[in-house]
């Protein structure tokens, strides 16, 4: 059994630099896909403690919900709808400072107030799923989130 190990008083940034070599460590030992899915949400919830964090996967053109912490979520979303199947129509990771802002959000929970979604691709570029974290503050992630966790997605798809 491993533990993740942070110092206390990291700045957000500090703490996805800690992760990093964990998180790797962590999935390197393992080659159950859903295995390393579940403990790569799992271990930056230990860290982060968002409201929701979870995977999104496409399925026959839908997004499938996959492991995630968290309340109940929806669990298929459609291409260009909400926030992850914008994210996933238009390839690109979105940040949404105030889910109420952004026109088609889906609310999986009420208390969800800001998000980022980042597209998994396959090693032809094409979208195969989503990160989804939400939290219940309003502009809760921003550029750094954004990078670090594409940066730890590598560990799971590189
Ligand atoms: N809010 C997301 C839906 C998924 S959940 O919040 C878990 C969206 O608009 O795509």
């Amino acid at each position: 059994m491993q533990h993740l190990s942070l110092e206390i008083g990291l700045s957000k940034e500090e703490k996805y630099q800690a992760l990093l070599p964990q998180m790797s460590a962590l999935l390197a030992g393992e080659t159950d896909v859903i295995a390393n899915q579940a403990n790569f949400i799992a271990a930056l919830q230990e860290v982060f403690h968002w409201w929701w964090l979870g995977f999104y996967f496409v399925k026959e053109n839908e997004l499938v919900l996959g492991p995630f912490q968290g309340p109940v979520a929806c669990t298929r979303i459609q291409k260009g709808k909400g926030v992850c199947g914008t994210a996933w129509f238009k390839n690109q990771p979105i940040l949404v400072p105030d889910v109420e802002a952004f026109p088609g959000h889906i609310a999986c929970s009420a208390y969800s107030k800001s998000e980022i979604v980042i597209p998994i691709h396959n090693n032809v570029g094409e979208v195969i799923g989503v990160l989804d974290a939400d939290s219940e503050y309003l502009n809760h992630f921003d550029e750094i989130d954004k990078r670090y966790l594409q940066e730890l997605l590598k560990c799971l798809f590189p």
